[in-house]
């Protein structure tokens, strides 16, 4: 039977570790040809010879999605190599450090809104031309949980991941009638490396923050990957403009 993304090329930024990996691998496993984009090379590559050791096809570039040349370059190899761009994963994101409003450094200020808000801007401006000369494509953000609701302490992380919901949506309206979706997902944490190094400032955090979550648990990058999988799907055809969260149940409370 074909796969479902058979004839498809992906594009992930920060794919060279959690949630970005698991997507890519998760894309690949379904058929599509992806381009695991990361400012990290080591990560990256090894995401690259995952994708395929498990039987699929990838590509790495390097770039840094706070850098609007470097998305540009990004998105031009992807399309030079593969011949076109069905699925923008942007995904590549930073927490910054912990502090209140009032003694937020302003250097990790710009550096956090840099990366997570306009690295996604920078790169759904790149893909969308691509997408309309091909006459359709998917595009998912990856926000967070602090991307709807407060999360005390990470100022920087709560603006920027409500930045993405908010530019999600206008996105999501301007090409409503091109055939061009674009969502995004709000995980909770999720056990990937960003959240095991929090974890490791406080050996208690850990527990305390798993309590705050219904299900009791952390979610895994798999989790967040599949809804990606599916939010790419013509399963989710009529999906565009939406923020899901993936987060054990927290945002019903
Ligand atoms: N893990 C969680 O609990 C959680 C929860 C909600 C949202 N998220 C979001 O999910 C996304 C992925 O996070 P993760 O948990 O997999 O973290 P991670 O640290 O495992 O992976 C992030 C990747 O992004 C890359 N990256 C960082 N800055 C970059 C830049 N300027 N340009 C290109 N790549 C860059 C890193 O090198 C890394 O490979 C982030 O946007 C994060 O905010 C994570």
């Amino acid at each position: 039977m074909d796969k479902q993304f058979e004839g498809k090329v992906a594009l992930i930024t920060g794919a060279g570790s959690g949630i970005g990996r698991a997507t890519a691998l998760a894309l690949a496993a379904d058929g599509a040809k992806v381009v695991v984009s990361d400012i990290n090379v080591a990560g990256g590559e090894e995401t690259v010879s995952l994708v395929t050791a498990a039987g699929g096809d990838a590509h790495f570039v390097k770039a840094d999605v706070a850098a609007a040349a470097e998305v540009d370059a990004m998105v031009q190899e992807t399309v030079g190599r593969y011949g076109r761009l069905d699925f923008g994963i942007n995904n590549a994101g930073i927490s910054g450090g912990w502090a209140r409003v009032s003694e937020y450094p302003l250097d990790e200020w710009h550096q956090v809104l840099g990366i997570n808000l306009s690295g996604v801007f920078y790169c759904m401006r790149s893909q969308l031309p691509y997408m309309l000369e091909q006459g359709g494509g998917v595009i998912v953000n990856v926000s967070s949980v602090a991307g709807l609701t407060g999360l005390a302490m990470a100022a920087a992380y709560t603006a920027s991941k409500h930045g993405v919901v908010g530019l999600t949506k206008a996105a999501a309206l301007e090409y409503a009638r091109k055939n061009i979706r674009v969502n995004a997902v709000c995980p909770v944490f999720t056990k990937t490396p960003m959240v095991e190094a929090m974890f490791e400032l406080d050996p208690t955090f850990e527990e305390k923050l798993k309590r705050s979550i219904p299900m009791r648990r952390y979610g895994t990058p798999e989790e967040v990957a599949d809804a990606i999988r599916w939010l790419c799907s013509d399963a989710a055809s009529f999906m565009t403009g939406h923020a899901l969260p993936l987060d054990g149940g927290i945002m019903a409370g």
